[in-house]
């Protein structure tokens, strides 16, 4: 029996898109801290990194309670990986388990994973095959020592399990299967969403995200909302979740974009970049939907002092959870937070030299000595 967890999120859903080197744990934390999404990705990990154990690859399925409902999203390309890795998913506790048919990055569809498995149907069923039937052996009680993993893997997952904030929520949990997703886009080289969603179909996923643009696109052009309308109503008509991303700035025109195509809900993605706020809101647009009656045009903006205060915690989240030798990943989130305020740009300059929390909490401390109201002209711009 599969779980419904998809049917039974508050609709339309509006989730974080996964984002490699982005929506990792820090991330997601301090998303679910400011905002609250319906659902969350992880970024994608490759299911050889995970029954290989490597503990530093596998920091990408950290996250804590707070974060729930978590998809682990996947990717390669050996169905037996497939099922191990289904395994490790399951008894890490994620909520859902997501492939990967989207990635256009040459490393990744070039290999034939990602958005490669466009070209590769029968494979793309395979994989959620024994996806599938490692999510159900898992729920049916057979154990990680049963499916051939090696020695140093049980050890990295048994450890990651243990380092979880609340491991006896994970260690409690009663066995039960979790859903299958995909994610993926338009095509590889041209628009083939039609014969494409009709083959993902046949492989019983429990929801589908389309960004509506293909591989050869990359991230030119714009998502083809009306490709993704199309291909929502074949996949719904099979009882299928279906979810439209792309280019989704504000909830505004998530509320758009959902009215106008019908899916069951949006992924939010490169919006939510140094803006966990937007999905602050996201039951006005519920209400719109029920009432008819339009969504205001502009979501209430943070303050520079809720900017700032976030900045410091996500800095402390990420330090707390990687450590201070990883920080060159958390530059690239401050330099994003950086964008509305007077002299943003001069901070976002010293916030991508940053090595610590403490280095941003003095660049934040020295603006604030430096620009006052008072002194400041250009403070009369700051949102209130
Ligand atoms: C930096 C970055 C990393 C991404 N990593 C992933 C990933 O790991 N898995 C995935 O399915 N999509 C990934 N994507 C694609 C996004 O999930 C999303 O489909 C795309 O950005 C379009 O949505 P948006 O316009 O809301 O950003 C990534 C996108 C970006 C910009």
């Amino acid at each position: 029996m599969t779980s419904s967890l998809w049917k039974n999120l508050p609709q339309p859903i509006i989730g974080l898109a996964p984002m490699d080197g982005v929506t990792d744990s820090a991330f997601r934390y301090i998303v679910a801290t400011y905002g609250k999404p319906d659902i969350v990705f992880t970024e994608f990990t490759n299911v050889h990194d995970i029954c290989s154990g490597r503990l530093n690859t596998l920091d990408s399925l950290r996250y804590s309670e707070m974060e729930r409902p978590i998809i682990a999203q996947i990717y390669g390309k050996d169905p037996a990986l497939f099922y191990q890795a289904a395994h490790v998913v399951c008894e890490l506790g994620f909520d859902g388990l997501d492939i990967n048919m989207g990635c256009p990055s040459k490393n990744v569809a070039s290999s034939g994973s990602g958005a490669g498995l466009i070209r590769t149907p029968n494979l793309a069923l395979e994989l959620m095959g024994h996806a599938r039937k490692g999510i159900q052996d898992w729920a049916d009680g057979q154990p990680l020592t049963a499916i051939g993993l090696k020695p140093s893997a049980l050890q990295a997952i048994a450890q990651l399990k243990a380092e979880h904030p609340e491991p006896e929520l994970i260690e409690g949990r009663v066995r039960s299967s979790i859903p299958l997703s995909v994610k993926t886009r338009l095509g590889f080289d041209c628009n083939i969403i039609d014969e494409w969603s009709d083959c993902l179909i046949q492989g019983r996923p429990e929801a589908i995200a389309i960004h509506g643009r293909t591989l050869s696109q990359m991230y030119r052009g714009q998502s083809d909302w009306e490709a993704i309308a199309q291909a929502a109503a074949r996949i719904q008509h099979h009882g299928i979740v279906a979810l439209g991303n792309g280019d989704i700035k504000s909830l505004t025109e998530a509320h758009r974009r959902i009215q106008a195509s019908g899916v069951n809900g949006a992924l939010i993605g490169r919006g939510a970049l140094g803006n966990p706020w937007i999905f602050q809101e996201t039951h006005a647009i519920r209400s719109a939907l029920a009432t008819g009656i339009p969504l205001e045009q502009k979501q209430s903006e943070p303050n520079l002092d809720a900017q700032f205060q976030a900045m410091i915690k996500h800095a402390q989240c990420f330090e707390a959870i990687h450590g201070t030798e990883r920080f060159v990943r958390m530059r690239k989130h401050l330099g994003w937070y950086c964008s509305s305020f007077p002299h943003a740009a001069a901070m976002r300059a010293q916030m991508v030299r940053t090595n610590s929390s403490q280095d941003v909490i003095a660049i934040l401390q020295a603006y604030l000595a430096a620009h006052t109201a008072l002194e400041d002209p250009a403070f009369e711009a700051t949102p209130a």
